[in-house]
């Protein structure tokens, strides 16, 4: 695996890997890698020739209040992951090579990027969207894969692709679950024990709105209140969202008979976790 760190060498480094029609697949993370990164990193390699990831702590998609500062950093441990994943290229810069100093560029898919987690991360999803449209215009994938963990940044990335005729296909992967149905996140190292236990009200809430909508019900709003009800039993988890919306447009749905996507973000202590669930049409 080739490690760069500049912007020009990257570039030349995944043109000469995609001469001769070669099909290059990239992973973009933030490192601290586990099995959900890893699990695109398989999709992409079963279904490209190159396999490129980047990891790079993007300081644009933190709000001023966040933990970019002790967000977790495992670069030789996130290395040694991607080499035995078969993982070519590795493109870890630095915040100054990313931001060159007076940057005042931004991608913005207005509408959509104030939605779900936008509404309580202000500038967030505008932070992705520039760094994702920089990385693409850097690696030059033929494909890129995302994690359905991240239902709305999934959304904001296609809308962004769509609307700016850029060459490379979003594949997405499936959410990766501990044993216990927790969806795998860096964030969950934040957890202690106790609160390890407390963030799976997340997903048996989800699992609760899925009971509920395979059992018949096709009202967005009492699947909600089934949802947030059993959230409620975990009197340690502080709601964020709940809702239910489409999953391209990312607005709230009244009747999730054409497939809805159910999203929860909630607090457990100091941490935000998310987690969503699709519910068929
Ligand atoms: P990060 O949180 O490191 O996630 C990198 C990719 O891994 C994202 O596409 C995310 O959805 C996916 N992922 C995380 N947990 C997952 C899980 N449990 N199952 C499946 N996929 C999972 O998302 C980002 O970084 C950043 O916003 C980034 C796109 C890199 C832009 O900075």
């Amino acid at each position: 695996m080739r490690i760069y760190t500049k912007i020009e060498e990257v570039r030349e480094g995944c043109r000469a890997a995609k001469s001769g029609g070669k099909r290059l697949g990239v992973v973009p993370t933030m490192g601290a890698l586990h099995e959900g990164h890893l699990s695109l990193v398989r999709k992409a390699r079963a279904g490209c020739d190159v396999v490129a990831a980047t990891i790079f702590v993007n300081p644009t998609q933190f709000g001023p209040n966040e933990d970019l500062a002790k967000y977790p950093r495992s670069f030789e441990r996130d290395c040694e992951l991607l080499k035995k994943e078969g993982v070519e290229i590795l493109f870890a810069p630095a915040v100054e090579e990313m931001y060159p100093r007076g940057a005042v560029t931004w991608v913005t898919v207005e509408g959509l990027s104030e939605k779900l987690d936008g509404r309580s991360r202000p500038g967030h999803f505008r932070g992705v969207t520039t760094v994702v449209a920089k990385l693409f215009h850097i690696l030059e994938p033929d494909a890129a894969f995302f994690g359905q963990k991240d239902a709305a940044q999934v959304a904001i990335i296609k809308r962004m692709v769509r609307d700016l005729n850029l060459p490379v296909e979003i594949v997405v992967g499936e959410i990766v679950r501990e044993a216990d149905g927790l969806a795998m996140s860096s964030r969950n190292g934040y957890l202690d024990p106790q609160q390890r236990q407390q963030a799976l009200a997340l997903h048996r809430a989800l699992l609760r709105v899925k009971t509920v909508a395979d059992g018949g019900e096709r009202d967005a709003e009492k699947l909600i209140a089934a949802g947030k009800a059993e959230l409620a039993r975990e009197a340690a988890a502080r709601l964020d969202y709940f809702e239910i919306v489409d999953p391209v447009t990312l607005d709230p749905l009244r009747d999730i008979s054409g497939g809805a996507l159910a999203a929860v973000a909630a607090w457990i202590g100091n941490t935000r976790l998310l987690d969503n669930i699709q519910l068929g049409g």
